[in-house]
């Protein structure tokens, strides 16, 4: 919180640090009421910086209570400390500089530095933590060897952790311990991280391929020790994973992961300490869905993955988050397509992309992978940084082919072990590696947007020749009205009569022994170019963007038919997937049509043949069928719609839903079979053999709720007989939406007082009820957070309420009347102060007014209400002030 305009920063403003710190010792006194933070730094000046002046070192809401240079207390006049820091003038060249700060973790609700959490101590430095627990240069390119004292009660805090290697442990006077840990890889302040409580743990021991024998622990409370085996496999997996595909091992003799209930996001990949939000790590069937056991060996295997791709080599600043988080996330989606189901993992991450990074791109606060400017970077831990960023990753892998990608990181890690360094580093390693130009590809990083790609085909009959044009275009983002064209992979294929047929670009000679030349990445780089493909007997229906090959829209006029076609015979599983949905987007326009000119909307007959086919026996994937006979999402739909000019939320919602009870209606008896015919296995485990069946089975029920007593049999039947929170929770999400008043209060009810004191099954409690489609959503949602079970300072239950109303409820989001903006608002208000990084996070449905022709104004208004607050937080001011900003819409006619 400041008074003053909070400032911009800026990429181009970066210069390296005046000082540098080798060494820091911390001497931590923990006390519940406050704890003293002892520092003692070793500094010196940076040879690679000229510049002069005095030395600022970063440090907030500290109580500074000694500071000694060189051992003696400097005079008054040659420092000063303020509200974000501590100021030294003329400071010798090398120096040891010695502060004891006082700080308040128990009151500490933002969750950033030294917290406590359910009577546990622990930290959270990432982005810029650190400052809040002692005086520092607190940026990642300040690389420093840690020793690390802790103090604090035996009784209460037995375990007290920290990074690297425990040196020693010993009993003090008053019923006190210390235990000192050294870490002897120089990291930023980020990763520095430390947890004393009364914890369990689970342990098990890896042997790395160089023979290095790994202790591997997960500290969880007690009651939780039955819920840690599933990250642990998932750990042992990720390590020899990392091994196998990238060559690298892990490098300290422990392997930490702390389990912490009020976490402000899913984990952190704190040096040999990573500290995990309770909801990413702990899993067992009663309390974790199958979606959840696949997140959380996602989350382990990403934060494992941290070690080297953002540990040992690191950012230089924020502006390179990506770097990082971009290759982190590639890293571990291809970790999940190597375990799991690769189609089905690109469908899911597409499916991210296309609906919330596509939105974001669009939106006020689209912002480049590599963003040049902002005013809290806790803002800018975005999809876009993330998702987007890997999928450039992603392309990067494609372009040079998984030995040049291989050789590329292989080059990067050796080059830069233990530096802090920028997305052109990464890129000039692949370059090398691989003795190319990525010079243009670069552009990715730099420039906002979603790339929109337009294809046309012509096919000469005489000829036999199949021509391609494809444009590229990429909208204006603010602040950056010019695009210029992006390297774009196109992966396709192009499907005839009898299957995927043989390319041959002209100029080529055809290569008759390759039977596997059905697949072609064509490579983009023009505003327009056209490939013409020769020896093409028939006219074929072209597979464009096979496997998602990248982050664009891709546009060509198919007819249904054609759709029908790839959806069923092309080789490539997105592509099928793709079509399947591009064919459900076409029947709900067919039903918005109707509706808007008052007619009767029909089925249309080929959707519904091809959601049948999909029920069939014969279809060899339960899951994949589970995932194809999904409709679209309403965000998806939105965005979408939005895309083309504006969404208009209750015809897009009440579409939807006819087309769910109309295809209920048709496919009703072989819906029933196909439940039938998936019962739930004799004990439930979360193996894909098991998943698959159970997310058809329950997909099946979805469209079954829609028909009455059918629907609710099987759902009560169901919610009765489940060992697993999967189904019990599909069963109750039925019940609660189609049964009447008295069935869906009792089934709520009656859940609730089984799970009550499981708090991750509250969570999804509360999450289902927050996303039911209910004349009174709004006010549910309002009653709900006056319910015992809700807590405004526990991100995951404000998330799983507040958060998913506002994301997953749309309708009732945008109610005409405003209220759900109003509640929307509200929390962010009270939050604001308390916790503003989980405040400015929950902000983003409101930022998307644009996308809501007809809710601008309330939605604006309430954005306006918010920006009027007085002391509002960095985190939030950014959110409202961009948002803002950026120009209301012409008003039409
Ligand atoms: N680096 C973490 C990751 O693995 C993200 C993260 C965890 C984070 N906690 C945070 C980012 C708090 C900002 C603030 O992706
Ligand atoms: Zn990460």
């Amino acid at each position: 919180m400041r008074d003053a305009q909070p400032r911009s920063i800026r990429l181009a403003d970066y210069r390296p640090p005046m000082f540098l710190i080798p060494r820091t010792a911390l001497h931590f006194e923990l006390y519940e009421d406050f704890t003293l933070v002892h520092a003692t730094l070793g500094l010196v000046r940076n040879p690679a910086s000229d510049e002069r002046g005095p030395l600022r070192l970063a440090g907030e809401g500290l109580e500074l209570r000694e500071l000694l240079i060189d051992g003696e207390a400097p005079v008054a006049s040659r420092w000063r400390c303020d509200a974000e820091g501590l100021e030294l003038d003329d400071p010798p060249e090398a120096f040891e500089l010695c502060t004891t700060v006082r700080i308040d973790p128990r009151a500490n609700t933002a969750l950033e530095g030294l917290y406590l959490s359910r009577g546990m101590f622990c930290t959270q430095c990432e982005a810029e933590g650190f400052r809040r627990i002692s005086y520092f240069l607190d940026r990642p390119d300040v690389m420093s060897v840690y020793s690390v004292t802790i103090d604090a009660d035996r009784r209460r805090y037995p375990v007290l952790l920290s990074n690297g290697n425990r040196t020693s442990q010993r009993a003090l006077d008053d019923g006190r311990h210390r235990v000192v840990w050294e870490d002897p890889f120089p990291k930023p302040s980020y990763l520095f991280a430390l947890v004393a409580g009364d914890l369990a743990c689970i342990e098990d021991r890896f042997r790395t391929r160089g023979g290095r024998d790994v202790a591997l622990r997960i500290y969880v409370e007690e009651k939780d020790l039955a819920k840690g085996d599933h990250a642990m496999a998932s750990l042992k997996h990720a390590m020899r994973w990392d091994e196998e595909r990238y060559g690298r091992e892990y490098d300290l003799d422990v392997f930490n992961i702390v389990a912490v209930d009020d976490f402000n996001m899913g984990a952190m990949e704190n040096k040999g300490l990573n500290i995990f939000n309770t909801s990413c790590v702990l899993a067992c069937p009663a309390t974790t869905t199958d979606a959840g056991f696949q997140r959380v060996e996602a989350i382990v295997a990403h934060e494992y993955f941290h070690n080297w791709s953002g540990n040992r080599v690191t950012c230089r600043d924020w502006f390179q988050l990506s770097l990082k988080e971009g290759f982190t996330v590639f890293r571990d989606a291809e970790f999940s397509a190597d375990l799991g189901s690769r189609d089905l993992k690109r469908i899911e991450d597409a499916t991210l992309l296309r609906t919330a990074q596509f939105a974001e791109d669009a939106g006020p606060l689209a912002h480049p992978v590599r963003p040049d400017s902002y005013i809290e970077i806790n803002n800018f831990y975005t999809l876009t940084v993330y998702e987007k960023g890997a999928e450039v990753v992603r392309m990067l892998h494609t372009l040079l082919g998984e030995e040049g990608f291989r050789a590329g990181s292989d080059l990067y890690f050796e080059r830069h072990d233990g530096q802090a360094v920028t997305c052109d580093d990464f890129i000039a390693a692949m370059a090398d590696a691989n003795d190319t130009d990525l010079g243009t590809f670069k552009r990715w990083y730099g420039q906002a947007g979603t790339p929109e790609l337009t294809v046309e085909d012509a096919w000469d009959k005489d000829s036999g020749a199949y021509t391609l044009t494809v444009r590229q275009q990429t909208p204006a983002t603010p602040g950056q009205p010019g695009k210029a064209p992006l390297v774009i992979p196109l992966a396709l294929g192009l499907l005839g009569d009898a299957g995927n047929l043989r390319l041959t670009l002209e100029g080529e000679t055809p290569d008759g022994e390759q039977a596997d030349n059905t697949h072609r990445v064509l490579v983009l780089e023009e505003p327009e170019q056209s490939f013409t493909f020769t020896g093409l007997p028939e006219r074929p229906v072209p597979a464009l963007l096979r496997g998602f090959s990248a982050p664009v829209r891709l546009s060509y006029p198919y007819r249904r038919e054609q759709l029908r076609t790839l959806m069923t015979r092309d080789d490539d599983g997105f592509v099928r997937w793709d079509a399947g949905q591009q064919l459900m987007v076409a029947a709900l326009g067919d039903v918005q049509a109707a509706r808007a000119a008052g007619t009767t909307p029909a089925l249309d007959p080929l959707l519904a043949e091809a959601c049948a086919a999909l029920l069939d026996p014969a279809t060899p994937d339960p899951a994949v069928a589970a995932a194809m006979l999904a409709l679209p999402g309403e965000s998806t739909l939105v965005e979408l719609a939005a895309h083309a000019g504006g969404a208009d939320i209750d015809a897009i919602h009440d579409a939807r839903e006819w087309l769910r009870a109309a295809l209920g209606e048709a496919l009703e008896d072989v819906l029933v079979r196909c439940v039938r015919r998936h019962p739930p296995a004799a004990a439930y485990a979360p193996v894909g053999e098991q998943i698959g069946p159970r997310s058809l089975r329950n997909t099946c029920l979805g469209y079954l709720a829609t028909r009455g007593d059918t629907g609710l049999v099987l759902a009560r039947a169901q919610l009765a007989e489940a060992d697993n929170l999967t189904d019990r929770l599909a069963a109750l999400r039925v019940l609660a939406q189609a049964g009447d008043a008295t069935e869906r209060e009792t089934a709520l009810e009656g859940f609730y007082a089984a799970w009550q004191h499981e708090a991750l099954v509250v969570n999804h409690w509360l999450q289902l009820q927050a996303t039911l489609d209910l004349p009174d959503a709004v006010e549910r949602v309002t009653a709900l957070m006056e319910h015992p079970a809700f807590d405004l300072g526990n991100p995951n239950k404000v998330r799983s309420l507040v958060g998913a109303f506002a994301g997953a409820n749309l309708v009732h989001f945008h109610r005409a009347d405003g209220a759900g903006y109003g509640l929307l608002g509200g929390v962010v208000e009270a939050l604001n102060a308390r916790n503003p990084q989980i405040a400015a996070r929950l902000l983003t449905p409101l930022t998307k007014w644009r996308t809501v022709p007809v809710r601008v104004e309330a939605m604006r208004a309430e954005l306006s209400r918010l920006a009027a607050l007085p002391a509002l937080s960095p985190d939030v001011y950014e959110v409202v002030s961009k948002s803002l900003e950026s120009q209301e819409p012409q008003p039409v006619g």
